[in-house]
This record gives structure tokens, sequence and C-alpha cells, in this order.
């Protein structure tokens, strides 16, 4: 008997979606978003963002418009003149690890950072355009309620992403922890910003084997979408002498990943969002790649930093996150 397939394939030579899985998650969405669920961070006090009347900017460029405020994000999104108009939110929060960040207190009750979170995200998702897409970079601790809270407030998972890196802490009490989440969802899965031609890698058939059937492809020879585990050459976390490196500021990104995010996820004149702006990475990646964007970021000298990044020292990587292999073996010779 013929086997029945029960696949789409999105684009010539791309991946096959499970027609199944996609249609029971689609009807589960609507259906997660109408019911009561709790989590623990819903018993905790809520924050009432004030009504700030002359939010400003701190800083300000243009070609493109590029903006950072001072301030806790969820006041600036709350009062924010492009609430309902921004393309693609990345958010890199906190992680309640009692980080010496400058000023803001990394060591809340759980219920506590449960609840803060709830509310970034909650001001992010009434940030973006119904087309808009959200990025969130969270560790293992916190990504289920992040996934959980999105569901139930209607968006759309489209891929849980992973960045791995190979410099994590040594210990011995458990498994070495290498990597983080990279949590893509969208407002409306069918009408988001998605180009797949600006974020190709080569294929292991290509780098590896140097297959000729995948030489001889029509289009995007020997290419494809990279993979959702991200790594790689430029993919570790900065530090030590790299030259991304921003001192005083912890937990930076490298380009590589943000560059992959904002070349998928929006299209040139885009306006892109960080509600956790750090050392300036996304913002720094937006501008380099012709995005309006802005960041707000918490502490007055983190972002007087960020911003001599974004416009002294700018894009460093441009274009390395784009065409390169990430294959991890050489061809197998023998058995
Ligand atoms: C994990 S770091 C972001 C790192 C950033 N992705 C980078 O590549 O440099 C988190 C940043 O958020 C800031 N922050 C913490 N709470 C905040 C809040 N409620 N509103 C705005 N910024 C906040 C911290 O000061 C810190 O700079």
């Amino acid at each position: 008997m013929a086997e029945r397939k029960n696949t789409d394939f999105d684009r010539p030579g791309g991946y096959a979606m499970p027609k199944g899985a996609t249609q029971v998650q689609r009807r589960a969405a609507a259906a997660l978003a109408e019911a009561d669920i709790r989590l623990y961070g819903d018993i905790a006090t809520p924050h009432e963002p004030p009504v700030l009347d002359d939010l400003r900017p701190t800083h300000h460029a243009t070609g493109p418009d590029t903006r950072v405020y001072v301030g806790d994000c969820r006041d600036v999104l709350a009062n924010l003149p492009d609430r309902g108009s921004v393309d693609l939110i990345f958010a890199d929060p906190p992680f309640n690890w009692d980080v010496p960040y400058e000023e803001w207190n990394d060591g809340m009750a759980r219920a506590a950072y449960e609840r803060f979170t709830f509310e970034w995200l909650d001001g992010c998702i009434d940030a973006l355009t119904p087309t808009g897409a959200l990025w969130v970079n969270i560790p293992d601790d916190t990504a289920a309620e992040i996934v959980v809270h999105l569901k139930r407030r209607g968006l759309t998972m489209i891929n849980w992403c992973v960045w791995h890196f190979r410099f994590g802490q040594n210990r011995n009490s458990s498994f070495i922890m290498s990597k983080v989440h990279a949590l893509y969802f969208a407002k409306d899965p069918d009408a988001r910003t998605w180009n797949p031609d600006a974020v190709l890698e080569q294929s292991d058939r290509a780098s590896i084997y140097r297959d000729p059937r995948t030489m001889a492809k029509g289009e995007n020879k020997g290419m494809r979408v990279p993979m959702d585990v991200w790594y790689g050459k430029y993919w570790g976390r900065i530090q030590g002498n790299n030259k991304e490196r921003r001192h005083n500021h912890h937990n930076q990104i490298p380009e590589v990943y943000l560059e992959r995010v904002i070349l998928a996820c929006s299209d040139e004149g885009d306006l892109v969002l960080d509600p956790f702006l750090g050392s300036g990475t996304t913002v720094t990646v937006a501008r380099a790649w012709n995005r309006r964007s802005i960041g707000i970021e918490y502490s007055q000298g983190n972002a007087a930093s960020a911003w001599e990044r974004i416009t002294d020292v700018g894009m460093l990587r441009k274009g390395a996150s784009v065409g390169g292999s990430s294959a991890i073996f050489d061809k197998r010779s023998g058995a």
C-alpha cells in the first residue's frame, strides 16, 4: 500500500510541516486563549503604570529613526506613542538570578518575578501591530511560564529555538548549562513578516558532502533555512577579549543572534523594539540593517553606554550570521 504523507512542503526544498499537527494546534490555540489558566505569578500584586504625558526619549537619532527611553519598560510601553505599530520585539529580560545590574533588583520573590514577567509581556503584546512578532530570550526556569502566558494571551508559537553556547560555567552538581531558549511567537502566524531567504546558511549536504544534487537545485543551491538550534563561531557568550564586548554589561548577546532574528522577521524601515536594552545589541543591529528602532532601559548609565555603542561603535560583524555552515562533523570515512 502506498504510504500516506501527512505533510505540507512550505517552499521548494523547504521543510515538511505535519498538516495534522498544525491544524490541531490552531484549534487548540483558540480554546487556550479562552480557558482560565492560572499561573503562580497571577497572585502577586499588580503594577499600575503611571500616565506619562511628557514621555520623551533620552537619546534620539534619525536616518533611520532610533530612540532610547530610560525607565521601567512596563511604564514606557504603556505610554509609548508607537503603541500598536511595532513590527518586531526582541526581549532579553533580567532572569532573577541576582545579577548585580546597575540599578535593577534581580532578586525578586518568585511570584513577584512572574507577575513582572507577565506585565512586560502584556506591554509588548499591546505595542505590536496585528502582524507583529515577539522573541523572548529566557533560560530553563521561566521558559514554561512564558510559553503558557503567551498562549493564554492568544499568540501562536512559531518556533522554540535554542541558543547553544559552549562556554558555560563549569559545575559538577548537574549537567553544565549551555543554552538559553529563544521563543518566537506571532500575533497572526499567517500574516507575520518572514524572510527565509535573508538568513540562509549552507546545508550539511553541501558543506560536508559537496553533494552535486543540492548544487544542481534551481534556486538557493546548497543553502537552507537555519535549524532551530543556534551555535557557531560567533555565537558564544560575549566575554573575555571578544571584540564585541562592552564592559560593565551583564549577559550581552552576540550580534549574529540579533541579526538572524531581525533579518528573518522584519523588513527595511520596520520598527523594532527591545524593552531590556542592556548594552544595546538589538538597536545597534537594527540600525545597521536600516530598521527604525526603540530601546528601553531602566538604568541611565546603561542607556548612555548603549547609546555610545549604537551611534559611535556600530555593528562589528555585519553579515556574519548569513551564508556560513553549522556542520558539526567532517565527512565520515568508513564505518
Ligand atoms: C539581560 S540584560 C539585556 C542584555 C542585552 N540583550 C544585551 O545584549 O546587552 C537586561 C537589561 O534590562 C535592564 N532592565 C531590568 N529591568 C528592567 C525594566 N523593568 N525595564 C527596563 N529595563 C530593565 C537591566 O538594567 C539590563 O541592562
